[in-house]
């Protein structure tokens, strides 16, 4: 599938590579942007070779500059809040896709790039890597999820230091924050992310799905449902072949083979 600001590339191994592809802008999240990615997230969600997702940006200085300011100048209230939820939704699509992704940070990850950033169940950036929320400097607040995202993802403190000051981080604070979950050379970013996904890949898909599932939802629910839903999920694989072979495989002393059932 060939896309116009995207390029997406599936390994044999099930790992679907996508490249947001417009590195004289910086990558910036134009219309065409996120109906790309919209198009890619459902294909990956429905393609059962597809096993897991990293995203990353095409160029040296930027994994994503944000929205499309030009297009930003031109909203008014009405298509402002439609500009926020189309974004909100196409990040929540790669959040809820039930396959394992990393974003694999090369560059400038600032506004909606941050927020891309942070819909990926795994964050590992480059070292020069640098993180933000601008959008107070051009007087709005961040509208594809990261007043929430970010806050969860950092604190309540620390997001209100970067939304408010609209200030950029490095890499080495971004891991010091809990934003990320690794650093690496340039050089060696797209071949860490790979390794950390085809190790996730290796494990049993029902409890990977599970996993981001009870992660992902149980965040935003009171701990007593939380926890039921966790053992509503634990219930269901407990009756699933892999957990079968999984034990099994641990009691005879061998790699387990997964399934996916
Ligand atoms: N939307 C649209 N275009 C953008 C963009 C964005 N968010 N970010 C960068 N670009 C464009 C620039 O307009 C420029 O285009 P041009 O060459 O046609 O003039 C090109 O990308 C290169 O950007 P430039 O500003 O020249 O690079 P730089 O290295 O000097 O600065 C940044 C890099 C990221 C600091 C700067 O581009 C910037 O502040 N971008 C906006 C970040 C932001 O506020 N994001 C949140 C948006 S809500």
């Amino acid at each position: 599938m060939s896309y116009q600001t995207i390029l997406t590339d599936l390994a044999a191994n099930g790992i679907l590579t996508i490249t947001l592809n417009r590195p004289d802008k910086l990558n910036a999240l134009s219309q065409q942007v996120f109906n790309d990615l919209a198009d890619a997230f459902a294909k990956a969600k429905a393609d059962a070779k597809v096993k897991g997702l990293i995203i990353t940006g095409a160029g040296p200085k930027a994994f994503c500059a944000g929205a499309d300011i030009t297009r930003l100048a031109d909203a008014d209230a009405i298509h402002g809040r439609a500009f926020a939820e189309e974004g909100q939704a196409v990040f929540k699509q790669l959040e809820t896709l039930g396959k394992p992704s990393i974003a694999a940070i090369n560059g400038y990850a600032f506004g909606g790039g941050c927020e891309l950033a942070m819909g990926a169940s795994i964050r590992i950036a480059s070292h020069n890597a640098q993180f933000g929320q601008p959008e107070v400097k051009l007087g709005v607040i961040p509208g594809y999820g990261g007043t929430q995202r970010l806050a969860k993802l950092v604190g309540k403190g620390r997001a209100m230091d970067l939304c408010l000051t609209g200030r950029f981080i490095n890499a080495e604070t971004a891991l010091a924050w809990g934003l990320i979950s690794e650093i690496t050379e340039p050089a060696e970013l797209l071949t860490r992310a790979e390794a950390i996904l085809s190790d996730i890949t290796r494990m049993a898909p029902l409890a990977v799905a599970s996993m981001l599932t009870v992660i992902n939802q149980g965040f935003d629910l009171p701990l007593d449902d939380a926890l039921q839903l966790e053992a509503i999920h634990f219930g269901w694989l407990c009756a699933s072949k892999d957990k079968q072979e999984g034990t099994r495989a641990f009691m005879e002393k061998r790699p387990a083979k997964f399934e996916g059932c």
